[in-house]
């Protein structure tokens, strides 16, 4: 009877889909997308990424070049109706603004490739669109014959950005496209089970990845390292915001028990960025801060190994490529659109609306004498 069954908030540990896209290992910190280590993944471009969500194998060159070009049309799509979304563009809040330029979008029954380099494209002009608003600059128009990633960067400053940047933005895309049943990519998958279309469930899902827990942790990260501004002070700051009981932004996870797997990654595109000369002004303070809080963390909380998170490098990797910390979750949706594509194609291939029950705890009408069970079952 559903009335027995034990419950645990936030659907912990309960198996909602079947997937063949990616073994997020919380036990071993191993995330593996489509058969690859995500560490053998990270060198590669977002048209690379989104070849091996969508079409089940890293795409050859004509299926790369196929690729891009999809993407460029997004781009170039998305800027034209830039003239019809710019009010809602206008918000304050840029994923807000971006929530509502994608449900600006229209539904098509599109396939998974088309919608996917249609959202992906539009997510790239919005954000930049949003951002150079703020600065009072028109928005830049895309450039068809460039890589998404390239691009991307190029409409938000208006002019190319340089090779190791563009390198260390499609690292970060590539290494945050996917990541298992997410909150955002559940909401995208609830929505594709109701056979509703690829548009509402990417609006759905960025509804989810804006809020703290989930992708909007990374703005709070950089607020953090300016608010401890040096390592004598972190265990001290992060002391007092346990003690105010407010959580260590960028650590803990729901399935990692050890450090995030892709916490290495980014931080080695960090690395890699320094060698080239592009040194970020947070990275020996973010490591500092880190192991201080891990420290504390244990302390806190000895029985939960709470450890770094993937936002925890975000913030320091998107600072050194230029990006506003505004953008920073604009930026993840830029990158997790590509998987949210992928499961809304498992999910409508499962064809199974999802509907879990409830139990209720309310109170009963008094002639419901013993009818709890049926209640509970609703
Ligand atoms: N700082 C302080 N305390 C934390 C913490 C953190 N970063 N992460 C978890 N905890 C605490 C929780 O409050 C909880 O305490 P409680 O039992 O007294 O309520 C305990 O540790 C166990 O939490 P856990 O079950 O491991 O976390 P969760 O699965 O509910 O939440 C997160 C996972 C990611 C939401 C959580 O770790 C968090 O809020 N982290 C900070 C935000 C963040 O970085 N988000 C990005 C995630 S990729």
């Amino acid at each position: 009877m559903h009335g027995t069954k034990p419950f645990r908030a936030g659907l912990e540990d309960v198996i909602v889909a079947e997937t063949a896209l990616s073994l997020v290992d919380g036990e071993g910190g191993r995330l593996v997308v489509r058969g690859f280590a995500i560490e053998e993944l990270a060198a590669l471009r977002f048209e690379d990424i989104c070849g091996l969500l969508w079409d089940g194998a890293l795409p050859g060159p004509a299926r790369w070049e196929a690729i891009r070009r999809g993407l460029a049309e997004g781009r170039v799509e998305a800027h034209a109706a830039l003239a019809r979304c710019s009010a809602v563009l206008d918000g304050e809040d840029a994923m807000e603004a971006l929530r509502a330029g994608i449900a600006s979008l229209h539904a098509q029954g599109e396939a998974p490739f088309r919608t996917g380099c249609r959202l992906a494209g539009a997510i790239a002009v919005f954000l930049a669109a949003w951002q150079r608003g703020r600065l009072g600059l028109a928005p830049v128009a895309p450039d068809p014959t460039r890589a998404h990633a390239d691009d991307l960067l190029r409409l938000l400053s208006g002019s190319a950005a340089p090779a190791p940047i563009v390198r260390g933005l499609d690292s970060y895309l590539v290494t945050i496209a996917e990541h298992g049943m997410s909150a955002s990519t559940f909401t995208a998958r609830v929505v594709a089970s109701t056979r509703s279309d690829a548009v509402s469930a990417c609006v759905a899902a960025l509804g989810s990845l804006k809020g703290p827990l989930h992708g909007g942790a990374p703005g709070p990260v950089l607020d953090m390292l300016d608010a401890i501004g040096s390592e004598a002070n972190a265990t001290r700051w992060l002391r007092g915001e346990l003690a105010a009981g407010r959580r260590i932004m960028g650590l803990g996870h729901r399935v990692y028990r050890v450090r995030d797997p892709r916490a290495f990654v980014l931080e080695r595109a960090l690395a890699a960025l320094e060698s080239e000369g592009v040194a970020s002004r947070y990275l020996g303070l973010a490591r500092a801060v880190e192991g201080a809080a891990v420290e504390v963390l244990d302390a806190h909380r000895p029985e939960r190994k709470l450890r770094t998170n993937v936002e925890f490098y975000t913030a320091v990797l998107l600072d050194v490529l230029g990006i506003p910390r505004a953008l920073f979750t604009p930026v993840f949706a830029a990158g997790r659109c590509a998987g949210w594509l992928a499961h809304i194609a498992e999910e409508r291939a499962v064809d199974r609306l999802i509907r879990p029950r409830q139990r209720y705890v309310g109170p009963l009408p008094p002639s419901f004498e013993s009818g709890s069970a049926r209640v509970a079952a609703g």
